[in-house]
């Protein structure tokens, strides 16, 4: 237990339902590590307590949040600034209080980008297939479209894949090599062909549906970086045949961690101690627990 006193800072977690977050484990199991005066924890905020939470930040000098579903869009009218990646990304899910002024971030982005660096993976002139249109797969996109050659984003629900695509060649660049496709074993088979990286930013896979897949056996390839976002389960069935045929492959966890550990940074200023995340989150999921 950390030694609480009247100068410790304050990091939260506000979403609904957080009652099974992963951060405060994360973030406390890297501060007690580094010695640092500094403690994390969750609040349930409903959507229409969000304002009132947001003032609380400010009244009670609340140092940083987290912010998850439902919250990472509308939190930002409450902000009195974006940095720019946030801003194109239209998602906030990091806010540094700075003298009272709450400043917002998107670190889901750079949360992948570092979990492929980690893991020995550039993604600079890659053919990257990125799986889903979500929110999650929004931050990554943007990031990712930055250093790929191509990426090619796959969606049961084109629409979505497609004002995706929009809206990064409108922040980007209309040169950017990005385009939509219909989510079905046909355009898999075809897109992953010459991929060099798969990403399965869909919930497809997780829990308590872990038996299913995204991507059928025979797509994957042993040259093809396979990395999924899901982390409940660890391994997911996916990683399982991508890692059976000898494929490289990342996980959710990765991106978790990687993702809480840029929210570190901008509290700190320090280096997140990576493993020490890493050991902490796995011990709380082997004991049966579930978070974001
Ligand atoms: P998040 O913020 O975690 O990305 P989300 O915004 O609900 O969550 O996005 C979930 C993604 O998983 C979406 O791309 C969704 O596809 P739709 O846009 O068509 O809803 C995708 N997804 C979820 N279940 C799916 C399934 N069974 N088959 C295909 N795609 C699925």
């Amino acid at each position: 237990m950390m030694d609480i006193s009247g100068r410790t800072k304050v990091c939260a977690i506000i979403g609904y339902p957080v009652d099974h977050s992963l951060s405060p484990t994360i973030h406390n199991a890297s501060f007690r590590h580094l010695g640092l005066d500094y403690v994390y924890v969750a609040f349930n905020v409903q959507p229409e307590e969000l304002e009132g939470a947001i003032l609380g930040v400010k009244s009670l000098g609340i140092y940083g949040l987290n912010v998850t579903m439902p919250h990472k869009i509308s939190v930002i009218q409450y902000l009195d600034k974006l940095d720019d990646d946030a801003r194109r990304v239209g998602s906030v899910n990091t806010i540094l209080n700075l003298n009272g002024k709450l400043i917002g971030y998107t670190t889901d982005g750079i949360g992948a980008l570092n979990a492929l660096k980690y893991s020995g993976v550039d993604p600079s002139g890659k053919k990257i297939v990125i799986l889903g249109a979500g929110g999650a797969s929004r931050s990554i996109s943007f990031t990712l479209a930055k250093w790929a050659y191509e990426i090619v984003i796959l969606n049961r629900t084109l629409e979505r894949a497609i004002s995706l695509v929009n809206d990064i060649k409108r922040a980007l660049g209309a040169e950017t090599n990005i385009r939509a496709s219909q989510f079905n074993d046909e355009n898999l088979r075809a897109e992953i062909e010459n991929a060099d990286i798969l990403i399965n930013a869909t919930s497809i896979g997780m829990k308590p549906k872990e038996t299913e897949t995204p991507v059928k056996r025979e797509f994957l390839r042993r040259d093809l970086v396979v990395f999924d976002i899901v982390y409940d389960p660890p391994e997911t069935r996916l990683l399982r045949e991508a890692k059976a045929i000898g494929a490289k492959t990342i996980d959710g966890l990765s991106m978790l961690i990687h993702q809480g550990a840029a929210s570190f940074e901008i509290w700190t200023g320090l280096k997140a101690p990576i493993e020490v995340m890493r050991k902490a989150a796995l011990k709380k999921i082997r004991r049966g627990r579930k978070g974001d």
